[in-house]
């Protein structure tokens, strides 16, 4: 017995880093999960993993920026597995920039890809969750269960960071509107939080090749770590971990809060 069974789940951004941990963990607790990306390789790749350790899983390749894939996104979910109780929004990426050099298409970027993503992904579960929730109220006089929502911020938005005036506008406005969506979606049920994760090690946090848009110097990395209580960078199961409790029934009585995840990283409580 896992503590999502029956559930079934959503995680943009699913084929690497975080959301790749994520959809590992809620397939081994239980959840029949859609990873989505917008790289099919390492969706896929996701979806092998899961199988293979005895999960249920789909690929779906979509750019969630636009509202007709992230509407195909949760139309595959419901195709699939006949239903949508968790959407985890956690695609994300970074386009770091010192401020006096920022230009619009970057911060454009930014923006579309933190914020409008999670904003078409939620926008799109609406059919499948709200009003799922709204029948059952009618029919019974409350919804069957709780259903979910995770939001990924980040230490950005809760201390700032240097060359992420784009970041940290999308994972600030996420610690927002995870505030205000728990007060539209409580009447019925949903729960809406965030996790902020600190340092994580995946390509976001990697040491930066000189032909990648990814990637941070390398002694951003080192000072990261000296800034973490716990003494370790962070690792894509340790966000997974908070995301687990926040989609299970274990937060039933948690809505509209962000939870940080890193390591007891200084200033970001
Ligand atoms: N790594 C960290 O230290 C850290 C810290 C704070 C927050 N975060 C956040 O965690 C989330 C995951 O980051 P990660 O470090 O695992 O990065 P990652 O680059 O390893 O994985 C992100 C995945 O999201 C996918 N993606 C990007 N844009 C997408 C879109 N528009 N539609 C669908 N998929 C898309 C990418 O293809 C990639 O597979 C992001 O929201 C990121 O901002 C990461």
């Amino acid at each position: 017995m896992g503590r999502l069974d029956d559930r079934v789940a959503i995680v943009t951004g699913g084929g690497r880093g975080i959301g790749q941990a994520t959809s590992l963990r809620l397939a081994s607790d239980g959840a029949a999960i859609v990873v989505n990306d917008i790289d099919d390789a390492p969706a896929n790749e996701t979806v092998k993993l899961i199988s293979e350790a005895g999960g249920r899983a789909i690929a779906c390749v979509a750019n969630t920026v636009d509202l007709a894939e992230a509407e195909r996104l949760t139309k595959a979910a419901v195709d699939e597995f006949g239903k949508l109780d968790i959407l985890v929004n956690n695609a994300g990426t970074t386009r770091d920039k010192m401020f006096h050099g920022l230009d619009d298409a970057t911060f454009d970027f930014v923006l579309d890809a933190n914020l409008r993503t999670g904003f078409h992904s939620t926008l799109a579960a609406m059919p499948y969750m709200r009003e799922a929730a709204k029948a059952e109220m009618a029919a019974a006089g409350a919804p069957a269960y709780n259903r979910k929502i995770v939001f990924t911020s980040s230490v950005a938005a809760l201390m700032g960071n240097r060359g992420q005036f784009n970041y940290s506008a999308a994972k600030g406005a996420i610690i927002s509107v995870v505030r205000t969506l728990a007060m539209e979606l409580g009447p019925f049920s949903i729960n809406v939080n965030a996790v902020a994760p600190g340092f994580v090690e995946t390509r976001l946090t990697a040491a930066k090749e000189a032909d990648s848009v990814h990637g941070i110097p390398e002694e951003m990395r080192q000072m990261a770590k000296m800034m973490i209580s716990l003494g370790r960078l962070g690792q894509p199961a340790d966000i997974a971990a908070v995301t687990s409790f926040l989609v299970s029934t274990d937060s039933d009585f948690v809505s509209g809060v962000t939870i940080p995840v890193a390591g007891g990283q200084l200033g970001a409580m």
